[in-house]
C-alpha cells in the first residue's frame, strides 16, 4: 500500500486553499510530523521573545530561557551589553547553567569543569595544560552565540536564523502598538517577580490563537466572571472595539467597553498622577486607545500580550492595571510550556505595583480565575483532536475547524487612527486567518518536497 510520510508541499498548499475557504483540518493540532516541521520552519526562523531588560539589571546578571528546544543563556556583560548563547557546554554539550537567573561572572560546567566568562569566552579548562597541552586553541571553543539578538522598547528577542530580517522589520507596524504599551512612562516598564511557568496539555497554535485573536471565547469560557458580577452582562461585550491585522501575522484587539454602556475606567485604573506623563509620551491616537480600551494580541508566532485591569475583590475593590506578556513554548504536539511575565510602569508607586501584581496573579497567574478557565479549554481541544476521526488526513470524516467568522462580511474601518487593517469588531476570525496564513507561508518557505515512502 502506498503510504505518505511527513508533510509535503502539496499538503501545505492544500492547507492554504482550505484556509482561503475559512477552514483548517483538525489534524494540524496534534500531528507529530507537522510539529517537527514547525519547530524548524517557524521557531527556527522567527524572532522569539527572551527577556525584558529589567530582568538583567546589573553587569553580571543572567537569565536562562528557551527558544523551543534550544536552551539560551542571556548575560549582561561588564560593559552593559546583553549577549545570548546556546546554554550548552562546547566540550560535550551539557546544559551549562541550570539556574533560572542570578548574578555571576563565570559559568562552570558540572560535567568536566570547563569555565566560561559572561562574554561567552572559554576561560578555564580543568587540568588543561596536562590534558590538552598547547595544541588546543581555547578561542575555538567559546560558547556559541545566538546569531541575532536585538531589543525593542526593552523587550529582548533572539532569532536562530542566520538570514533573518531585522527585528525592526519583523515587528513592522506592531511597533506602534508596542510603543503604546511599553513607551507610555518616562522610566518604561519593569518585570515584577520572575516569569511564571507551567505546562498545559495543548498545542501551541491553540494557545497562541486563543490569546491573540479570539475574544469570541470570553463570553462563554469566562462566563463565571459574569455570574460573579465582575464582567458586563452583555455577552457581546468583548466583541466591541477593533480587531487590527498587522504585518507578519501579528495583531491586536482593542476592546471598547463604552460601547457596552459601561464607562471605561480611565487608563485602566492607573493613578491619576501618571496620566499627564502618558499624554506627554504618547501621540493623541495612542493616548485615546490607552485611555479607553483594553487590549489583547500577539507578536507572531508565540508571544501573547494583554493589557488589562481587574478589581481586587478581597482588598479595596480598586481596579489595578497590568501588562502581561507570555510565550507559548512548544514542548510536544500536545504540550506547551507557558512563560508569563507581569509588567508595570517603573514610575508607578510601589503600593500600586504590588496591587497590580496581585491583580495579575488572581486573574492570569497559573491559578488565576481566568487562566484556569482557559487552560481547561486548551487541554480539552487537545483531548478531542487526537483520535482517528480528528486525525484523518483524508478528511473523510469532515474534521475541520471553523474560521468563517466575519469572512467577506465585515469591511475594514478606513478611518481607524492606528496602523494596520482595522475591523470595527473583535468577534472575528480575520486575525486568526492571518496568523494561520503566516504559519503556512513559513512552513512552505524553502521546504523540500519529501519523497514518498513505500
Ligand atoms: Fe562541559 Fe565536559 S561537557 S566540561
Ligand atoms: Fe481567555
Amino acid at each position: 500500500m502506498e503510504k505518505q510520510s511527513g508533510i509535503t508541499k502539496e499538503t501545505l498548499l492544500n492547507l492554504k486553499e482550505k484556509l482561503k475557504a475559512g477552514v483548517l483540518p483538525q489534524w494540524v493540532l496534534a500531528d507529530r510530523d507537522m510539529y517537527d516541521l514547525e519547530i524548524k520552519q517557524v521557531f527556527g526562523r522567527t524572532w522569539q521573545f527572551l527577556a525584558h531588560e529589567s530582568e538583567l539589571k546589573e553587569p553580571g546578571s543572567y537569565v536562562t530561557r528557551w527558544i523551543a528546544n534550544d536552551p539560551i543563556l542571556l548575560t549582561k556583560t561588564k560593559s552593559g551589553e546583553i549577549k545570548a548563547f546556546l546554554n550548552s557546554c562546547t566540550h560535550r554539550g551539557t546544559l551549562l547553567c541550570t539556574a533560572d537567573s542570578g548574578k555571576q561572572k563565570s559559568f562552570t560546567c558540572p560535567f568536566h569543569g570547563w569555565t566560561y566568562n559572561n562574554e561567552g569566552d572559554l576561560v578555564g579548562i580543568a587540568v588543561g595544560n596536562k590534558v590538552y597541552g598547547e595544541e588546543m586553541n581555547k578561542e575555538d571553543w567559546n560558547l556559541r552565540p545566538v546569531p541575532n539578538v536585538d531589543s525593542y522598547q526593552g523587550m529582548i528577542f533572539g532569532n536562530l536564523d542566520h538570514k533573518a530580517e531585522s527585528l525592526s522589520d519583523y515587528l513592522g507596524n506592531m511597533k506602534w502598538y508596542l510603543d503604546m504599551m511599553l513607551g507610555r512612562s518616562d522610566g518604561g516598564m519593569e518585570v515584577q517577580g520572575s516569569p511564571q511557568r507551567y505546562v498545559v496539555e495543548a498545542n501551541w497554535k491553540v494557545t497562541a490563537e486563543n490569546f491573540e485573536s479570539d475574544p469570541y471565547h470570553v463570553q462563554f469560557t469566562h462566563k463565571s466572571s459574569k455570574e460573579l458580577g465582575i464582567a458586563p452582562n452583555d455577552p457581546f461585550f468583548p466583541g466591541h472595539g477593533h480587531q487590527v491585522v498587522l504585518d507578519n501575522g501579528h495583531g491586536i484587539n482593542l476592546v471598547q467597553l463604552d460601547d457596552t454602556g459601561i464607562s471605561p475606567i480611565p487608563y485602566q485604573g492607573m493613578p491619576e498622577s501618571m496620566w499627564p506623563m502618558f499624554q506627554k509620551n504618547l501621540n493623541k491616537e495612542q493616548n485615546d486607545m490607552v485611555k479607553d480600551t483594553f487590549f489583547v494580541g500577539g507578536v507572531y508566532p508565540n508571544l501573547g500580550f494583554l493589557q488589562f485591569t481587574f478589581p481586587l475583590l478581597d482588598s479595596d475593590n480598586g481596579f489595578y492595571n497590568f501588562l502581561n506578556f507570555r510565550v507559548w513554548r512548544p514542548l510536544a504536539p500536545d504540550k506547551v510550556e507557558v512563560w508569563s511575565w507581569h509588567l508595570i510602569d517603573k514610575d508607578a508607586p510601589q503600593e500600586y505595583k504590588e496591587k497590580s501584581y496581585v491583580s495579575f496573579l488572581s486573574t492570569f497567574g497559573p491559578s488565576g480565575l481566568l487562566e484556569q478557565d482557559d487552560a481547561e479549554i486548551w487541554s480539552r481541544v487537545t483531548q478531542a483532536s487526537n483520535g482517528i476521526m480528528a486525525q484523518d488526513k483524508d478528511l473523510s470524516y469532515n474534521s475541520f475547524l471553523n474560521y468563517l467568522m466575519g469572512m467577506d462580511r465585515v469591511q475594514p474601518n478606513e478611518d481607524f487612527p492606528g496602523p494596520g487593517v482595522a475591523y470595527p469588531l473583535c468577534f472575528l476570525d480575520t486575525l486568526s486567518r492571518s496568523m494561520h496564513k503566516r504559519w503556512i507561508d513559513l512552513l512552505l518557505a524553502e521546504t523540500p518536497v519529501k519523497e514518498e515512502v513505500r
